[in-house]
């Protein structure tokens, strides 16, 4: 008995030995070299030089191929990112003949990988079902530029476990035949430009633990049976078209830990939870950007695995449940452009992970709960535009040792800005106190929040100088002043001196203030960065300087509604990033430089009411705009004016 097995052992170590001398030395099976000889044909470029050296007999020996030990056979052909050009253009070699026609002969393939901007074009043929591939596991062809809609024969890959065609450009509806791969693992195929709706047969798929269907075409309802999918663990759906109710079925995942169903056209309330425990393992949920209805149901406090959730911008009422309190391991909350009222419950301060809360836009009502001084990890809090009542910046709130990005716009907040009312213990990078009741001068010592990125306090009543500290502001990237009582000279705020030689500063809006000098100093000092500046509504006087030549990268400047002036500085031609020019309600004399023509992106410009005079230049883009964008200046001739005269 003990021999008998012994000398079969002897007898299988010989026979493995040679069956592996066989595949891993000599010719490899005569039909995959012929497969594979044909599809190295097909391949126009190949700048990784791995197909190139495809040479011989031994095709298991090739780069990217491995072949089964045992009979010998190609079973994997590996080549992601293989047909690329040296500029990164497309090189457009056919996938079509590859899986027509090569494909036929390796009929031991298990996995096929050629993915990542390789630039393969073409079709997938119907010929890939057709008891080609019987062993089929991996199909991964993502990153190319496929095209056409995916053959109803894909259902016969009856092996398939893996199947990544995202970021392609495949069109018409997901085949329903796809129901029938009760292996299929994964199934990607986000950013392509499937339409039509989500194939019912796809909860059959009991063995699917990632659908990706995001960035597509897909129009209605998600499949009533969702919830069919046991073994799901991610499901993203974002960014469809999707319409109708989220099937209540949806609660009974019990594996999934991500949903993402936003920027649809959902309908309908969230669904309740029916029996605790139920989707346990839920971490990360986006259902904002939909037109969801209805309170956040009580149960939602259920989900204790939540890190992260967004119901933002639905149609959402009622109050923020309690339960929310429970979600312990949550750092991300958003539920801003809703319709929620009453007040943030006081269980919101057991939420010690919290980094992230926005509630902004809603009805939500005062008073805050001083347990969110609790919140000793909170780094963005944005509360505004609520029917909170505030008065003033509460002293919870700057006491919180993590806050730096601040958004307390529209809250009713009145009187000066003192430091106490924004000394936060770390430094603030974001502040909005926009559309408030301050007054009084901005102090002195703002120059001194040297990490601050983003200020808004337009709509206010603060008046007086600028002060000269926030030249201070090296971090400076956007500054709102836009619609107070400020005077004096601008001449500071182009002299915010930027931390980096190439500019930080892009978004200045100064409209509708008092100032009345200072334009002299606009691109002194002023970062190269800058795209858009908007002074208009001021009673600034004076010379528009050569020096606005040096903002290359503005795309937007407005000086309307003003009492500059000078000629138009003819180095305006080097601002040729230019696509909105506003310069109407000024004294603006002199000629309309020929510079002008070389202002190749300009989309909107006005110049009407000032004083100017002589020939509009003639040439693109000056004839593409209208009478009323020269209108109100009694010298100016030419298209799209009254021919000159002389
Ligand atoms: C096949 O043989 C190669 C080389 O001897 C070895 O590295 C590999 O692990 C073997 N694979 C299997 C599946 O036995
Ligand atoms: C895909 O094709 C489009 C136009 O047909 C082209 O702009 C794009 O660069 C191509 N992409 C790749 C990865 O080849
Ligand atoms: C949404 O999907 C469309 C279509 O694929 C795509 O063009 C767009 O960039 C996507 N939007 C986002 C925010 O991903
Ligand atoms: C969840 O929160 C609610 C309301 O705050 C509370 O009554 C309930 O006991 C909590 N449940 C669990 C499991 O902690
Ligand atoms: C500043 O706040 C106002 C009013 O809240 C808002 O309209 C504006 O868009 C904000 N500015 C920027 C640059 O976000
Ligand atoms: C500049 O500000 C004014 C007043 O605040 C506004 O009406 C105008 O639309 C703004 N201009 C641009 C180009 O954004
Ligand atoms: C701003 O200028 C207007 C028009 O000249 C003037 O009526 C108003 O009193 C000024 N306001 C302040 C606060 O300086
Ligand atoms: C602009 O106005 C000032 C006084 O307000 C005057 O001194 C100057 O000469 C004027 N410039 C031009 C070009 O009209
Ligand atoms: C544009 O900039 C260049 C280089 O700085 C300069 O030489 C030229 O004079 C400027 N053009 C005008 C019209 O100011």
């Amino acid at each position: 008995m003990g021999s008998k097995i012994l000398c079969f052992i002897a007898i299988l170590t010989v026979l493995t030995n040679v069956e592996s001398k066989r595949s891993f030395g000599e010719k490899c099976h005569p039909n995959d070299l012929k497969g594979l000889t044909s599809f190295k044909k097909g391949i126009r470029y190949d700048t990784s030089g791995r197909v190139k050296k495809w040479i011989g007999y031994s095709c298991c020996k090739w780069a990217g191929i491995t072949c089964n030990n045992f009979t010998g056979r190609v079973t994997e052909i590996n080549l992601p990112g293989f047909i690329t050009s040296d500029d990164g253009s497309p090189l457009q070699t056919s996938i079509s003949g590859f899986l027509s026609h090569s494909i036929t002969l390796l009929s031991a393939l298990e996995i096929i990988d050629l993915s990542g901007l390789t630039g393969l074009t073409g079709k997938i043929p119907p010929s890939i079902g057709f008891h080609h591939l019987p062993r089929l596991r991996k199909l991964s062809l993502w990153g190319n530029n496929l095209t056409g809609p995916l053959p109803e024969s894909i259902g016969k890959l009856s092996k398939l476990e893996e199947m990544y065609l995202f970021e392609n450009s495949f069109s018409g509806s997901i085949p329903e035949n796809l129901g029938n791969l009760k292996g299929l693992k994964k199934l990607d195929l986000h950013s392509n430009s499937f339409s039509g709706a989500i194939p019912k047969s796809i909860a059959n798929l009991k063995n699917l633990e990632i659908l990706s269907l995001q960035n597509n075409f897909l129009t209605r309802e998600i499949p009533a049976n969702i919830g069919d999918l046991q073994a799901l663990k991610e499901l993203d759906l974002s960014n469809n078209s999707l319409s109708g109710k989220i099937p209540s079925s949806i609660n009974t995942l019990k594996a999934v830990s991500i949903i993402y169903l936003n920027n649809n056209q959902l309908i309908g309330e969230i669904p309740q939870l029916l029996k605790p425990g139920q989707m346990s393992a839920l971490s990360f949920l986006r259902l904002d950007d939909n037109k969801l209805t209805g309170k956040i149901p009580d149960t939602f406090g259920q989900l204790t695995s939540l890190q992260r959730f967004s119901l933002a911008n639905n149609e959402l009422e009622g109050s923020i449940p309690s339960s929310v309190g429970n979600l312990t391991s949550l750092t991300e909350m958003y539920l801003n452009g809703n319709k929620i009222s009453s007040q943030i419950p006081s269980s919101i301060s057991r939420l010690s992970n919290l980094l992230m809360l926005r509630v902004s836009n809603n009805m939500i009502e005062g008073p805050l709960p001083h347990e969110m001084a609790l919140l000793t990890n909170l780094q963005t809090l944005d509360l505004s535009f609520n029917g909170l009542d505030l008065s003033t910046i509460p002293n919870w709130l700057v006491k919180l040792p993590s806050l730096s990005k601040v958004y307390l716009a529209g809250c009713k907040i009145q009187g000066q800005i003192t430091e106490d009312s924004l000394a936060t213990p770390s430094p603030l990078q974001e502040l909005d106190l926009s559309a408030n009741q301050l007054t009084g001068k901005l102090p002195e010592w703002i120059g001194s929040l040297t990490g601050l990125y983003s200020l808004n306090l337009s709509k206010n009543g603060l008046y007086g100088k600028i002060p000269s500290s926030i030249t201070n502001l090296v971090s400076l990237g956007m500054l709102d002043l836009h619609s107070n009582k400020f005077s004096g000279s601008l001449q500071q705020v182009f002299q915010i001196q930027s931390r980096y030689t190439s500019g930080s500063l892009t978004f200045l809006d100064l409209s509708d203030n008092n100032f009345t000098s200072g334009i002299e100093q606009i691109g002194a000092g002023i970062q190269q960065e800058i795209q858009y500046i908007n002074l208009s509504h001021n009673l600034v006087k004076g010379k528009l300087p050569d020096s606005i030549g040096r903002l290359e990268s503005m795309k937007s400047l407005d000086l309307s509604f003003n009492n500059l002036n000078s000629s138009l500085p003819p180095s305006f031609a080097n601002a040729s990033a230019l696509e909105i020019l506003k310069l109407q309600k000024n004294q603006f004399s002199g000629k309309i430089p020929e510079g002008f023509l070389e202002l190749r992106k300009l989309k909107e410009l006005d110049l009407s009411d000032n004083f100017l005079r002589g020939k509009i230049p003639f040439g693109k883009p000056l004839i593409n705009f209208p009478k009323e964008s020269f209108s109100g200046n009694k010298g100016l001739c030419g298209i799209p004016l009254d021919p000159c005269t002389t």
